[in-house]
């Protein structure tokens, strides 16, 4: 045993020494360092046991039982993997190496010719590379059979191949193999089969073909060869099969051919082949498959294939060949499969062709007309039943397509796509349950796809698209389990996507457009993995895109042409499910101290983040609204000229006598003191002393005679506003309201066409202003920002108490007086509207942008003094961050509520506080101010604390310490 390891060991590292241990002549030995060489994960040599002394029992192995040497190496189908190590070649009694289907690497051994005795040797269905060894055919002893096929073999066949005489059988197909025939090779007459398909051999076949009287299988298929067919071909007589298919031969079909009586196979199929088809292949009588297809026949179908009875395959298709179908086919008793596609063939319907019983049919693209029928059904029922495949499509076949295609019962192929035929799709396809694939696409077809398709459950495919079909897509495809495809496109189907289509878990195509498909896409379509089609486009779908799978990325080319459907691929927002803040103008602080009006601000490019949608969608709303609102500003303005001058003004508490009545003079009411307007009557409405324009007009800054100053607003919505009884009554309502934390309202100025609303003037600016504007005014402190929250809150609860809604909260309407004390201003001015419709508000108050509260959007939400907390907590936050309520960034958009929200959950709410307050708050009360403002801010109105608890709690939450500023700054 030692000395066989060493020899082993020897054996391994040195291979040259092996020849020199010729005495030793031991097949054990060399079989183990075969398998040395192997990977073995199946272990399938696991009975190779090197104390063994006879390999004979081993699996895969024979030996001549005379001699007990190895005679046959048998391991197709063994999982092996590695190279074939020169270890076979102790095996000096070889007949037979058989190592199919292996993944054996490496190159093919030169020195398997050393093996005298070696008949076959298979290597097929292996990863062997490199070029055939010339010196295996060089003394090629008895070697009869080769096959290296299905392999990664290159370069070029060796000359010393045809010097093989003892060949018989020689298998190379389907490895890169290139170059000529070496010219000698007819001289192996003893070769009976021939294959070198699949290569990439070219030129001309040599000459000497005819001798090969021996061959009788030979395939030549899917190289480059070039040239004509062997005109000799006849001589070789015992040929059974004869593939030259997809070459480039050229010429026609060697006449000798019909000679080959013993020939049951001609392929000649995509070569570059022309002539007619020679009537003479009728006499081949062995002929049982004919393929021809793609060339360059033309001619008539010579009707002498009747004689063919043993014909079992015909394929004719892709010629040009003409004249009609001869009836005489249907003599060929054994016909199996005809296909006579792409010619140009035409006439009647060969309905003959159904009583042939044949498994597949194909009439595809040709010009038969006529109706389909099938005769002697009832007699010959049995020959429908065999019919798998048929295909008819692309004629211009008419008629309807007849009921009675249930007797094809083994159908699974049916296309009759692109031809003339009308009326129903008949409801016993349903009958089809072996069908795969329907095509019934581009007829002339009404009425409903039957809900009886249901029982086609093994379709795979359903193309039924431009037809005339209505009614809806039945709920019981869901049956059909298998369906990958279903095309409905350019009908004129109506009704929902029925939700079924969820359960078609195989669908990866589905198209519907171009039809009249309504309603909502039903969600559960996402479940559907393995889509990769669904197209809807051009129907009246409409409603929310499904989220999620393959709706993520659905490209825009499958959603439009929907009106109605909304989702963010088709750039419409839908109707807000979960309420957000209404953000209106995208472009907000372009002017003003007073309240912005965006008509005179040009729109930026809208910017399509998903939290922008729900403005687009608010903003295409109001569009028509701000187009309205800026032709009445227009008009008010052109009209006000013409009363500016005989206007006159005289004091006391009414401006009452005879004008009153007068619709050329107007009516000035002062709550309080002197109503003489001095000089400043002629700057009244006079550009220069101008304050700012919002949504309910212009503010002009005057001086009364009095001394007093007052802000004039001219109100801009005259033909919107109520009687003048109404007017009034409103009017001196807001003129009641007094507080600290409100501006007041100081009188008014009434004509049909002009009202004016003569406000307290307040000098500091608006919160606005403080807050984003004028980066050379130094910023607001802690204290005074915390000081301007207290006030907002008081102002606001003492407006609640009186039973007035603001409506209209935002920085731009409160005011900051002199010793920094908040004024809310512009309050309860959308009561002096006809009435409270929201579409009117939200156009008046649409650059209240980022404070409205979400209930606005909702119409069935009533709207309460909640709306003004929402804008209070809004305002609270802009007033700790600095920042707007809704910022526009390069491409999102920045919402400070979520943006707050989401850093306060993180723990992060102090990075949100204003930079220019460099770290100079009290941290006690900037947090718990930070988290009123978003309980204020909540979506829903009843989380929102009424006003009067939020002054409580400001009051809770304000530090005791006096002076805190000075601490802060000395820490
Ligand atoms: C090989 O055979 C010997 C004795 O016949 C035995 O002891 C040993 O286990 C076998 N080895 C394997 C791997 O089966
Ligand atoms: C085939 O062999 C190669 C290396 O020779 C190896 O990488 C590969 O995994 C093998 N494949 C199989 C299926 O065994
Ligand atoms: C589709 O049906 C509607 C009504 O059902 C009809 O008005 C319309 O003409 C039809 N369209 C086509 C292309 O047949």
């Amino acid at each position: 045993m030692v000395v066989k390891f060493l020899l082993l060991f020897l054996l391994l590292i040195i291979p040259s020494v092996v020849l020199c241990l010729d005495a030793l002549n031991d097949d054990v030995l060399g079989l183990i360092v075969f398998k040395a060489g192997l990977q073995d994960p199946e272990l399938k040599l696991v009975s190779w046991n090197e104390s063994d002394d006879s390999p004979c029992k081993w699996d895969g192995i024979r030996c001549d039982p005379a001699t007990n040497r190895v005679t046959q190496l048998n391991l197709d189908n063994f999982y092996l993997s590695g190279q074939i190590s020169r270890g076979l070649l102790r095996l000096q009694s070889l007949q037979i190496i058989s190592l199919a289907n292996n993944n054996l690497s490496g190159s093919v051994n030169p020195e398997f010719a050393h093996l005298w005795g070696l008949q076959s040797i298979d290597l097929s269905g292996n990863n062997l590379s490199g070029s055939i060894p010339s010196e295996l055919f060089e003394q090629c002893g008895s070697l009869k059979s080769v096959s290296f096929a299905n392999n990664g073999l290159s370069g070029v066949l060796p000359e010393s191949l045809s010097s093989c005489m003892t060949l018989q059988s020689v298998n190379l197909s389907s490895n890169r193999i290139s170059g000529n025939l070496p010219e000698k090779i007819w001289s192996l007459n003893g070769l009976q089969s021939l294959d070198l398909s699949d290569n990439l051999l070219e030129g001309e076949i040599p000459q000497g073909f005819g001798g090969m009287y021996s061959l009788r299988v030979i395939s030549l298929r899917k190289n480059a060869f070039s040239g004509v067919l062997p005109e000799d071909i006849g001589s070789c007589l015992q040929l059974q099969s004869v593939n030259f298919g997809e070459n480039s031969f050229s010429g026609v079909i060697p006449e000798s051919l019909q000679k080959l009586n013993m020939c049951s196979s001609v392929s000649l199929n995509g070569n570059l082949l022309s002539g007619e088809v020679p009537d003479w292949i009728g006499h081949m009588q062995s002929l049982e498959s004919l393929d021809l297809s793609t060339n360059r026949f033309f001619g008539r179908i010579p009707f002498t294939l009747g004689n063919n009875r043993s014909l079992k395959e015909l394929n004719l298709s892709s010629n040009g060949i003409t004249g009609g179908l001869p009836q005489s086919l249907m003599n060929c008793d054994n016909l199996l499969a005809l296909d006579v596609s792409k010619n140009l063939l035409k006439g009647k319907m060969p309905n003959w062709i159904f009583e042939m019983g044949l498994q597949k049919f194909s009439l595809s693209r040709n010009k038969f007309k006529g109706m389909i029928e099938f005769p002697s059904l009832r007699t010959n029922a049995l020959s429908y039943q065999s019919l798998q495949v048929l295909d008819l499509s692309s004629n211009e076949l008419s008629g309807v397509i007849p009921s009675e295609i249930k007797a094809f019962r083994g159908l699974q192929f049916l296309d009759m796509s692109g031809n003339l035929l009308i009326g129903s799709i008949p409801s016993t396809v349903g009958d089809l349950n072996m069908i795969q694939v329907i095509d019934l696409s581009y007829n002339m077809l009404n009425g409903s796809i039957p809900s009886e398709i249901g029982g086609a459950i093994a379709l795979r495919e359903l193309r039924l698209g431009g037809n005339r079909l209505t009614g809806h897509i039945p709920p019981q495809i869901e049956n059909c389990s298998s369906l990958t495809a279903l095309v409905l496109s350019k009908n004129n189907l109506t009704g929902p996507v029925p939700p079924t289509i969820a359960k078609l878990t195989n669908l990866e195509i589905a198209d519907l457009s171009y039809n009249n498909l309504s309603g909502n896409l039903p969600k559960e379509l996402t479940d559907l993995s393995h889509l990769t089609v669904f197209n809807v486009s051009n129907n009246n779908l409409e409603g929310e895109l499904p989220a999620g799978g393959f709706f993520d990325s659905i490209p825009l080319t499958s959603v439009y042409g929907n009106p109605s459907l909304c989702g963010s691929v088709v750039n419409q927002s839908c109707p807000a499910v979960h309420p957000k803040p209404i953000v209106l103008n995208p472009n907000p602080s372009t002017n003003s101290d007073d309240d912005s009006f965006p008509s005179n601000s040009h729109h930026k490019k809208l910017m399509l983040s998903v939290s922008a949608l729900i403005a687009i969608g608010a903003a295409a709303f109001i569009f028509l609204g701000v187009v309205i609102i800026s032709l009445l500003n227009l008009h008010v303005r052109n009209s006000s000229h013409q009363l500016a001058a005989p206007m006159e003004f005289s004091g006391k508490d009414e401006f009452s006598g005879s004008p009153m009545s007068d619709s050329q003079y107007g009516k000035l009411v002062m709550f309080s003191g002197e109503a003489d307007f001095g000089s400043g009557a002629h700057a009244l409405l006079n550009k220069d002393s101008e304050l700012g324009r919002g949504g309910f007009g212009v503010v002009y800054h005057t001086v009364l005679g009095d001394g007093r100053s007052v802000a004039i607003k001219k109100l801009n919505i005259s033909s919107l506003i109520k009687s003048q009884e109404e007017f009034e009554r409103e009017v001196k309502k807001l003129g009641k309201v007094r507080h600290h934390n409100l501006v007041s309202l100081e009188g008014y100025y009434w004509t049909p066409s002009l009202q004016l609303l003569i406000n307290e003037y307040v000098p500091g600016g608006s919160l606005f202003k403080h807050l984003h504007e004028d980066p050379s005014r130094t910023s607001l402190s802690w204290h005074q920002r915390f000081n301007i929250v207290v006030g907002l809150a008081k102002g606001l609860d003492h407006l609640h108490k009186m039973n007035i809604v603001h409506y209209n909260l935002k920085s731009s309407n409160i005011l900051i007086d002199n010793s920094d004390e908040a004024k809310v201003g512009d309050f309860g001015l959308a009561r002096l509207l006809p009435m409270l419709d929201r579409y009117i508000l939200s156009s008046k108050i649409q650059s209240a942008l980022g404070y409205m509260a979400p209930e606005f959007a909702c119409k069935t939400v009533k709207i309460t003094e909640k709306c003004d907390v929402y804008g209070f907590g809004i305002l609270v936050l802009e007033i700790v961050t600095g920042r707007k309520p809704v910022e526009y960034m390069e491409d999102d958009v920045v919402v400070l509520a979520e943006m707050v929200r989401g850093a306060l959950e993180e723990g992060k709410a102090e990075d949100c506080i204003d930079q220019r307050l460099q770290g100079n708050f009290v941290a006690e009360e900037v947090i718990p101010v930070i988290k009123l403002g978003l309980i204020c801010a909540s979506q829903v109105p009843s989380n929102r604390p009424d006003m009067a608890e939020v002054v409580n709690i400001l009051e809770l939450i304000q530090c005791p310490s006096e002076g805190r500023d000075e601490e802060i700054e000395q820490v």
